[in-house]
């Protein structure tokens, strides 16, 4: 596994200011007469790493979109910094939830390091030095320097999941929205990214919301859970939010929180929003690298 460089951090980077980088207030989300989710407080502190767990269709994606400023909350308020959520905003750093380049796309790892910075599409004039040296260091400090050449068609999963963690932190950003980074990686993968991204919270004392839907991968480095469920929710430290009595709470029938071996298995739950004793192993298929791949990775 490749740390980054601390070194890499960037020269700007500061501490936040006191208050909150996100702050959501009474917010309510829905589309028609269905509500997603209501009543949410939430803040997000610089450095802090927050996890939001749900079913598929709770309302994570929906909520990223809404920090975008491409949702609008139905109620309560939001916001980043201090002011209102604007669309944007260069300071949120986003990884979308997204398949992997797995067809003859013609970019190398670099250019798409550089779309973070350029904003724009293929055939972007040729770069700046600056530019150039900013690709430089977003890539070093991903660890993606090795590739940084190679089209991304050719990258296994979790090389490519570095060079769009190196996108998002393009814009210097305080805080940073990961849409399921580790779908279709595979479990050595989930664990690096994972780590890569903590690594990043830390060095530049970002904070993070991270939509998964296995908290294993990364339940030693997150400060807080969002757990949504019947268009409610729980916010705690994964001690506090994953319990039995909380989580049968929550979806109103009974659910088991086992821990075993350092893992949180969730059973019961009438949505199926969180791993089951299968989830460990059944995720290696997908995606797996070339052993030369992951020899590199380590
Ligand atoms: N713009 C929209 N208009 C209407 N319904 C939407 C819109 N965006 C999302 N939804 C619906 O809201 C629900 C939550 O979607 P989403 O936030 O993507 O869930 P998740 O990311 O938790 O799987 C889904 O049922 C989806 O179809
Ligand atoms: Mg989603």
């Amino acid at each position: 596994m490749t740390s980054p460089d601390p070194r890499s951090a960037p020269a700007g980077a500061q501490k936040a200011s006191a208050g909150p980088v996100l702050a959501l207030r009474d917010a309510t989300l829905g589309f028609g007469s269905r509500t997603l989710w209501s009543g949410l407080d939430l803040t997000v502190s610089a450095g802090e790493f927050i996890a939001v767990i749900g079913a598929n269709g709770s309302g994570k994606t929906s909520l990223l979109k809404v920090i975008l400023g491409q949702q609008r909350l139905t109620g309560g308020t939001a916001t980043f910094l201090g002011a209102p959520l604007r669309r944007g905003n260069r300071r949120i750093g986003y990884i979308p939830q997204q398949k992997l380049a797995d067809d003859g796309t013609p970019l190398r790892a670099r250019d798409l390091v550089g779309l973070g910075i350029s904003g724009h599409r293929f055939g972007v004039p040729l770069p700046s030095a600056a530019r150039r040296r900013h690709v430089a260091d977003l890539l070093e400090s991903v660890g993606a320097t090795r590739y940084a050449d190679a089209p991304i068609s050719s990258l296994s999963g979790g090389e490519q999941q570095r060079l769009r963690v190196g996108q998002a932190l393009a814009g210097d950003p305080r805080l940073l929205l990961c849409d399921e980074p580790l779908l279709s990686l595979d479990l050595n993968y989930q664990r690096t990214v994972s780590e890569l991204i903590d690594a990043q919270r830390r060095a530049r004392d970002l904070g993070v919301l991270f939509v998964t839907h296995d908290i294993n991968p990364i339940l030693d480095m997150v400060d807080r859970v969002l757990y949504l469920a019947n268009g409610r929710f729980r916010i705690g430290t994964p001690d506090e939010v994953l319990q039995s009595s909380v989580l049968s709470s929550l979806y109103g029938s009974p659910v088991d929180v086992i821990r075993t071996r350092g893992r949180v298995i969730v059973v019961g739950t009438p949505d199926g929003s969180h791993g089951h004793p299968d989830a460990a192993g059944d995720t290696a298929h997908h995606d797996a690298p070339p052993a030369a791949d992951r020899q590199a990775e380590r």
